[in-house]
């Protein structure tokens, strides 16, 4: 079609792949671009890197729209380039940008005669597309100011829905020049009219209305980032603070979170209580706020409170099993769930990782158990001791207690009547408050009494 744009994506991570995805779909030109020659090969080869439901299938119905490589030739005929390589937390929670910057010298020399539109998609510090525009005028022969701005464009996806999220956000944030941003709205057109059809994969919700379009400086895009991934793990972080008291005065935490959460200035969604935040943004991104406080002498301790509160959770299940087992010495402790979350196999700041850490130094024998994450695990988690155990039915065969970790629906939906009897004790932890009918076992959860109303017989 005439509105098609020809675009570059620097990066195949989970941002990258979903970002030229989503372009794609949306009609335009797309190059995803990644120095890992092997992602490349696989990307060529219809193989996926990552795992993200309907990700595959998506790529794959938009491969006409798509290729992939190692250079950045791409970069020349590009209307808009994507940066979206990765920001891992350096010493101290600084973001550490050496891919940023690498991408920005690598693209520069590509720019050229026609306006070109750069697009920080990574979540990067405050200053940091300025710093890029700074890194493209020493690095690009064809450089110039007029031609050559730098947007910023955060991602507001969840893992295990990128598509949905990315597909019906329910806003568009956009950071930079109003001659940048023009090219931006036109780039979005068919996401912000919502006239794509949409894949069999990501079906639009049926309540759905268009997203706004949020237009504004470089500096609040990039602030805008942060400030909401901040605000939702302190909400997190609230509800599991309010939790534990709940336990002490005798209320319960789902109760309570209903019924603030219908009001509509606090909302239900992210009041969840459980076993505190994990992934990949929410503890990096709290640690990048403060540090970036820190350089400016500005204390914030709000979002400090959240972070300790959060670490606390991770202890506050172990004091349960403790509670009822007295020693862990020679017990045999199943962790259910490794991801951080269901529908994902991504394992970074995974609450079950500091679970199995801390159940072995006390002496446990730990078994554990994830749906798809543990092929990642035995490379990613080489430095822990655990037994991997091939089903549910085999990880609690002989087990003395459970720590649920992870809410995936298999576990939801386990028969715990089956299951209890091959087991050797009869404690569970359910630190994601899953079980939701009394079962026949000493059942502790978090921020509420345990469906237990029947008296243990075992
Ligand atoms: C998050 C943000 O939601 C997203 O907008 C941002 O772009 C990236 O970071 P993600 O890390 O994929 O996305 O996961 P999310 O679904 O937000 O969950 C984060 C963590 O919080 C998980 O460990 C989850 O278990 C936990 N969580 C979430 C709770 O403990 N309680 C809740 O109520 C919600």
């Amino acid at each position: 079609s005439n509105t098609s744009m020809n675009v570059s994506v620097i990066g195949t991570g989970y941002v990258g792949l979903g970002t030229a995805a989503l372009l794609a779909h949306l009609g335009h030109q797309v190059t995803g671009i990644d120095i890992d020659n092997q992602k490349i090969e696989q990307l060529r080869n219809g193989q996926v890197p990552i795992h993200e439901p309907g990700l595959d299938a998506l790529l794959e119905s938009v491969k006409g729209n798509l290729d992939w490589s190692t250079s950045y030739d791409s970069v020349a005929r590009a209307d808009v380039v994507f940066i979206c390589v990765g920001t891992p937390p350096g010493k101290d929670g600084t973001p550490d940008l050496q891919y940023v910057a690498s991408a920005a010298e690598k693209l520069a020399p590509h720019l050229n005669g026609h306006a070109q539109v750069i697009v920080n998609k990574s979540t990067v510090p405050i200053g940091t597309g300025d710093y890029v525009q700074r890194l493209l005028e020493d690095h690009a022969p064809g450089y110039s100011h007029e031609r050559h701005r730098v947007v910023s464009n955060p991602e507001f996806l969840r893992e295990g829905t990128a598509l949905q999220d990315s597909l019906y956000p329910d806003r568009i944030v956009l950071g930079g020049h109003p001659d940048a941003l023009q090219i931006m709205a036109r780039l979005y057109a068919p996401l912000i009219e919502q006239t794509f059809t949409p894949p069999a994969s990501a079906p639009r919700p049926e309540t759905y209305t268009r997203p706004a379009v949020v237009n504004t400086t470089l500096q609040s895009a990039e602030m805008i980032k942060y400030a909401a991934n901040a605000f939702l793990a302190l909400k997190i972080s609230f509800a599991n603070e309010i939790a534990g008291l709940c336990e002490r005065v005798g209320a319960d935490i789902e109760e309570v979170a209903t019924g603030i959460g219908m009001d509509t200035r606090i909302g239900r969604r992210f009041l969840n209580a459980g076993a505190g935040w994990g992934g990949s943004c929410f503890g990096k991104d709290t640690a990048g706020l403060i540090s970036a406080g820190r350089e400016h002498n500005y204390n914030m301790p709000i979002l400090q409170a959240a972070i300790d509160v959060n670490t606390r959770q991770r202890q506050v299940i172990i004091d349960k099993l403790i509670r009822h087992m007295r020693s862990l010495k020679g017990k045999r402790v199943t962790v259910l769930g490794m991801a951080f979350k269901p529908d994902t196999d991504d394992l970074r700041n995974a609450p079950a990782h500091d679970l199995i850490a801390r159940l072995y130094q006390l002496g446990a024998t730990v078994t554990a158990h994830d749906p798809i994450a543990m092929p990642r695990a035995r490379r990613e988690w080489a430095h822990l001791t655990y037994r991997e155990a091939s089903s549910v039915q085999d990880a609690l065969h002989r087990a003395d207690a459970v720590i649920i970790a992870t809410e995936w629906q298999e576990y939801r939906d386990l028969d715990w009547s089956a299951l209890l009897p091959s087991m050797r004790g009869c404690v569970i932890i359910d630190a994601r408050n899953i079980i939701r009918t009394p079962i026949d076992a000493h059942v502790e959860q978090i921020g509420r009494n345990a469906p237990a109303a029947v008296p243990v017989t075992r």
